[in-house]
């Protein structure tokens, strides 16, 4: 039985275009467009109508970049992908890519199959792994060739948190050699944790204990070195690279100047970079503790880098990094020492909202808002043209956006599973009112109407951002 479902008279837009059109889905996919009030939209039958006058249709997002569940500091970011889906649905994201972490001295495959354990039959919308390589070995180099086979074609690498998630100079050449070989995509976490381990003990020593000094210790300076270097053994290996959650200008500056040479590389940046500052992190009381992240966040000077970098495409994505871990019981525990505070945000239900404020405010177009939220990303970690855009074909992955609806953000009425907002109070013009997956309700008119269970594993072809 074929179900059929028009949406008519909104504005459709793509990373491409922006058209008033209406959109027939057919079987959890887009079958047609047609402009609006022609005879070809007029044909569209269906069983159901959705009414987008005075809305955007929009592909629904494609965060690259979450942390469900992960474990870090010794507790566990506190979204299941039950509760975390169900918030990114809530926000407009209707793809996630999540993280699975290799225990240090275990094998890839197990921690892939425990992440695919913790997802399955949770999800409110589709999901992706990209696999966290914390120790490079024969084994490990072996078992990245048969993950990119199985639709797993990016890896993520550290090269701060030594002793932890760390890998050093030889093994992160060694990861890169092997992605030039197999098609898959080295992401790199670039700060120099080494360097930045010794400033935390001086500054311990000091006296220096409140969490704004977890923003002093991890220097612009260092995130730069680090990307220069990323970029540098890429080039080395003839490998692509993926800088995650970029924050510092000066880090901006070095994609900037890699690109210019002609080299693939890309950098990621994420709504706490672009909205807030320094200034969070210092607010009295431990309340800095809840924008304790890694990269940190930097003085509000950086923001201006950032917006020119998403307007020059010398940063091609926007993320949320999605780590969240409640002020009560969990930022707490580094009450006293900031090194000890778990590292991360909250944000993936609000990533969508932030960015349309961005085109209100005048740093992006609307095309370009979709293009960093959905279109590349879903390029870059190959998803396209299945999600990331409105076409015939792709999966019916479709937000009705209200631009004129008002919100506030807050703990109070967000849906994610943490007991602080980092935009608290922050009032943006822009809503979410209806989320389709696969052409099945997730939010209609601003009710949750989807369930766990209906995302499913996504697995992705090697990196289309490359062709
Ligand atoms: O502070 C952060 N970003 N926590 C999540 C882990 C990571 O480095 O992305
Ligand atoms: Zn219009
Ligand atoms: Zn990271
Ligand atoms: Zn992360």
């Amino acid at each position: 039985m074929s179900s059929r479902l028009v949406i008519r008279g909104g504005l459709v837009v793509t990373a491409a275009d922006e058209i008033h059109a209406d959109v027939l889905i057919e079987d959890g996919r887009i079958a047609a467009l047609a402009a609006s009030g022609t005879p070809a939209a007029e044909a569209f039958t269906a069983e159901r109508t959705i009414d987008a006058t005075g809305k955007y249709v929009i592909p629904g997002g494609v965060d690259g970049h979450t942390h469900m569940e992960m474990p870090f500091g010794g507790t566990y970011a506190s979204d299941t992908f039950e509760t975390g889906t169900r918030a990114a649905a809530w926000g407009g994201t209707t793809t996630i890519v999540d993280f699975a972490v290799q225990s240090v001295g275990g094998a890839l495959r197990e921690g892939l199959d425990a992440w695919h354990a913790k997802a399955e039959g949770n999800c409110a919308i589709d999901y992706g792994f990209h696999m966290i390589v914390s120790d490079v070995n024969s084994e490990t180099l072996k078992e990245m060739d048969l993950l990119v086979e199985e639709g797993i074609t990016s890896f993520k690498q550290f090269m701060a948190y030594p002793g932890v998630l760390y890998s050093d100079d030889g093994q992160i050449l060694r990861a890169m050699q092997r992605a030039a070989e197999n098609g898959g995509l080295i992401m790199m976490h670039a700060e120099n944790g080494i360097a930045i381990d010794v400033l935390v003990e001086q500054a311990l020593a000091r006296g220096e204990t409140d969490p704004r000094y977890h923003g002093e210790v991890r220097k612009a300076l260092l995130e730069a070195e680090a990307t220069h270097r990323a970029i540098r053994l890429a080039q080395v290996a003839g490998a692509p690279l993926y800088v995650v959650h970029v924050s510092a200008r000066e880090a901006v500056a070095e994609l900037a100047r890699a690109r210019d040479e002609g080299l693939p590389v890309f950098g990621e940046t994420c709504p706490q970079y672009l909205f807030l500052s320094t200034d969070n992190l210092a607010e009295p009381g431990f309340e800095g503790a809840k924008y304790v992240c890694s990269t940190p966040l930097r003085p509000k000077e950086h923001q201006a880098a950032l917006w020119k970098g998403l307007r020059t495409n010398d940063l091609q994505v926007v993320s949320t990094d999605h780590c969240p871990f409640c002020f009560t019981g969990q930022k707490e525990l580094g009450r006293g020492d900031f090194s000890r505070i778990p590292n991360g945000m909250p944000g993936v239900e609000n990533r969508m909202d932030l960015l349309h404020q961005a085109v209100v405010d005048g740093h992006i177009s609307r095309r370009r808002w979709i293009e960093i939220a959905c279109a590349t990303p879903a390029r870059m970690f190959g998803l396209y043209p299945k999600k990331g855009t409105i076409a015939p074909g792709a999966d019916a992955d479709v937000v009705v956006y209200d631009p004129h609806a008002e919100q506030v953000m807050s703990a109070e009425t967000h849906h994610m599973n943490v007991d602080y907002s980092a935009y608290e109070g922050r009032r943006v013009t822009g809503r979410v009112e209806t989320v389709l997956s696969r052409g099945e309700d997730v939010i209609t008119e601003r009710e949750f109407t989807g369930r766990p269970g209906h995302g499913v594993y996504t697995p992705r072809s090697t990196c289309q951002y490359l062709d």
